[in-house]
């Protein structure tokens, strides 16, 4: 494994700072917390974490709303307290990965201050000014992606700004190559504090049109869906100048030794690739997030896997992700019986896998009460299912009253199970999801094949998902059973023993000696067909 880079053969683990581990007893988690939480990190096998935004910001949308991207908010800590983060992650060989959010400003940050003072400021060409159309309506029809329209009037220079998000998060304007060279020291700043790379937020909207067209209807909206949708955002994502500011943004970091550009992007596969850029000269990791939005069963996930590996272009590098803090979570999603299948899944596809807290520990969503309601995402749409404080509840660390988390009162409401679904808990027990996800990782990190290797032979039979990976001598078969019944298939591979390297029943399986191999409803296993010389 010596010649790939730690962001190709590690593992990526997201941390939602608010909710992950409170120090000072506010009920919102912080750095100290994960200072304190960095053993647990190791212990688990992951090589990186990934921080959500963790600078000042008035959290109107918790952190994706920043006043100040070189500092650090009250509510985490502060620079001294992000200093010793890094150095006690990299003491213990962890690599620290911060999200930037270029897209957008909080309305409170000083540039965007200065830009709303007057026509003539000097930042007014940092973000998108506009005037309205003859009757005083918006420049156009574009939306925002929470809901609403897009445009914001400012009474006093008579102008509307775009915001992508909430009107407290206007867009900048990334064709002013100010602003550009403004985040390109940002990155600078954090990577000269040891960063070692960044999750850029909404990477693929950062340009819009220049000539402001309408979006066109989006012919297949339902009235049940967001109402964003309405819209198809055409001349407000995904625009071909975009490529050259990812460019950029990776020329930055190239400047340094081996810092990671990782690409937050929903998009269709035969866009999201466009994001490795031209001679791979893109984002490292454009975040692959088939496996959020696609049906749970064995020949739609077959196919994924084969387009996404089909779409990849020569030498670049794959990724996969189960969950973040934007979409609800996987045990919710296919249900708890199904959750160590995604583990077995996400851990032994070729590519980087990305956990989002909790994962590990099977967590599910959280019913919240709409007068407990945080996000403003649900706020502004309220009932429809949109909401984002179900995935980001408090992490359950033990069978305390508040799981660990914190002394204070949690700043959302912890899950109901946390008194039997805890680290602690899981810990004790050897057939835990806690247990089988930190086997599927040390098996990772013991197996060349399982983190570099070829992936081969991806197909489903009835509810089984199959698939080899291949590195020098090593061999090895995954086979996953998507479906709620026990079934008998074929074995892969050559016709030698076999052995059970893992069960997600964690159990002692024997060897599977014969042509076919017993699957129990709803379990994955790892055959080693590793071919042994003599
Ligand atoms: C990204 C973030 C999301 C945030 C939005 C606006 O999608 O992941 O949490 O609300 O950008 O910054
Ligand atoms: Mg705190």
């Amino acid at each position: 494994m010596s010649d790939a880079i730690w962001w190709q053969r590690g593992i990526v683990y997201q941390i939602y700072p608010r909710s992950f581990q409170d120090s000072d007893g506010d009920g919102v988690g912080d750095l100290r917390g994960v200072v304190r939480r960095l053993d647990y990190l190791v212990a688990l096998g992951v090589d990186a974490l990934w921080l959500s935004p963790i600078f000042p910001s008035p959290m109107a949308d918790f952190g994706y709303d920043v006043e100040d991207y070189c500092d650090v908010d009250p509510l985490f800590g502060d620079l001294a307290a992000f200093d010793r983060l890094i150095g006690e992650a990299h003491r213990r060989g962890l690599k620290v990965i911060l999200d930037l959010v270029p897209n957008h400003t909080s309305d409170r940050h000083p540039w965007f201050v200065a830009s709303r003072a007057s026509r003539d400021d000097p930042r007014r060409d940092w973000y998108l000014w506009h005037d309205p159309r003859p009757d005083g309506s918006p420049p156009n029809n574009w939306l925002s992606n929470f809901g609403g329209g897009g445009w914001e009037w400012d009474a006093a220079t008579a102008q509307y700004y775009f915001h992508s998000f909430l009107k407290e998060q206007p867009d900048l304007n990334w064709r002013n190559p100010a602003v550009r060279q403004a985040i390109y020291d940002v990155l600078r700043f954090w990577l000269d504090r040891g960063v070692d790379g960044f999750r850029v937020d909404v990477i693929w909207l950062l340009i819009k049109d220049e000539q402001l067209r309408d979006n066109p209807v989006n012919p297949s909206f339902r009235p049940d869906e967001a109402s964003q949708h309405r819209l198809l955002p055409l001349y407000t994502a995904d625009r071909p100048e975009g490529q050259a500011i990812v460019e950029e943004m990776r020329d930055v970091l190239d400047a340094y030794d081996e810092r990671v550009l990782i690409g937050e992007i929903y998009l269709p596969v035969e866009r999201l690739v466009a994001y490795y850029g031209k001679d791979l000269r893109g984002a490292h990791l454009p975040f692959n997030f088939q496996l959020l939005s696609t049906a749970w069963n064995a020949s739609g996930i077959a196919r994924i896997i084969a387009e996404y590996e089909a779409a990849l272009p020569p030498g670049a590098w794959p990724n996969w992700v189960l969950g973040n803090h934007d979409n609800h979570r996987i045990a919710s999603r296919i249900g708890a019986a199904q959750a160590p299948v995604a583990a077995m899944l996400l851990l032994t596809l070729r590519g980087t896998p990305t956990i989002y807290y909790g994962e590990e520990i099977g967590m599910a969503d959280v019913a919240i009460p709409p007068d407990e309601v945080q996000d403003p995402y649900e706020k502004q749409q309220p009932g429809i299912g949109v909401g984002r404080d179900p995935e980001r509840t408090p992490m359950q660390w033990d069978a305390d009253p508040n799981a660990g988390f914190t002394a204070g009162r949690p700043w959302l409401r912890l899950a109901p199970d946390h008194e039997a679904r805890n680290v602690a808990m899981l810990a004790q027990d050897p057939t835990s999801i806690l247990a089988l996800y930190r086997r599927l990782i040390a098996l990772r990190r013991t197996h060349p094949a399982l983190a570099v290797g070829r992936l081969e032979h991806v197909v489903a039979v009835d509810e089984i998902l199959i698939f080899e990976r291949r590195h020098g001598a090593g061999h090895f078969a995954i086979l996953l059973n998507f479906g709620h019944e026990d079934r008998v298939v074929a074995r892969p591979g050559p016709e030698i023993p076999a052995i059970v390297l893992l069960s997600t029943v964690l159990d002692e399986r024997g060897d599977a000696l014969r042509p076919e191999i017993a699957l129990r409803a709803d379990e994955g296993v790892i055959l080693d067909l590793t071919r042994l010389p003599g």
